[in-house]
């Protein structure tokens, strides 16, 4: 049986302008802090956006989910930390996806690739020792996207003792 928030977390793109409480918040990035951490090192820490940052952010991403979306959630971590920082990153976006499903939101991983990584760390005063690989929009869903269903498991993927 597979747990509901994975079979219900879509990608969501499109959001309504109803704000995310600061509980629904706090709740999201406990998940997130609930992770799987490399040697334990609880490191991940989170930068939320509402502001006028964000605006700054869409300008830099030009996609209007994150204009639309009332919360931006960027995890972020001190390189120094972490010896698998890619993963560590991965873990708690997925907790947090998970957990805004739990709680009816939509969420989106959008990625950053250097570049933009790079305009977002300055544009939220991130330190050049800190890597960010993402940002998660959460918001209220405008256009809902089915659940996953049965149709999209392949056993085919599954390699028995050896490739
Ligand atoms: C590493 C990674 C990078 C992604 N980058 C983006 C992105 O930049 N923009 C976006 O809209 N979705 C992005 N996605 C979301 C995927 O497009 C999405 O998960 C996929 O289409 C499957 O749809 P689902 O999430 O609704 O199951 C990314 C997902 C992953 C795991």
């Amino acid at each position: 049986m597979i747990i509901k928030e994975i079979i219900n977390r879509r990608s969501i793109r499109s959001y309504t302008s109803e704000p995310v409480s600061d509980e629904q918040i706090t709740e999201i990035i406990k998940a997130a802090q609930f992770a799987p951490t490399s040697n334990h090192n609880c490191a991940v820490e989170f930068v939320v956006v509402k502001g006028a940052n964000k605006n700054k952010v869409y300008d830099v991403l030009k996609k209007d989910f994150v204009k639309e979306a009332p919360v931006l959630i960027v995890p972020v971590l001190d390189k120094a930390k972490s010896v698998a920082p890619v993963q560590d990153l991965s873990i708690a976006s997925e907790h947090m996806m998970l957990q805004a499903t739990a709680l009816d939101l939509g969420s989106v991983w959008k990625n950053l690739d250097e570049t933009w990584a790079a305009e977002v760390k300055k544009i939220l005063q991130i330190p050049e020792t800190h890597l960010i690989i993402n940002l998660i929009p959460i918001g209220h869903i405008k256009t809902p996207t089915p659940a996953h269903t049965d149709a999209e498991f392949s056993g085919k993927k599954i390699h028995k003792e050896k490739w």
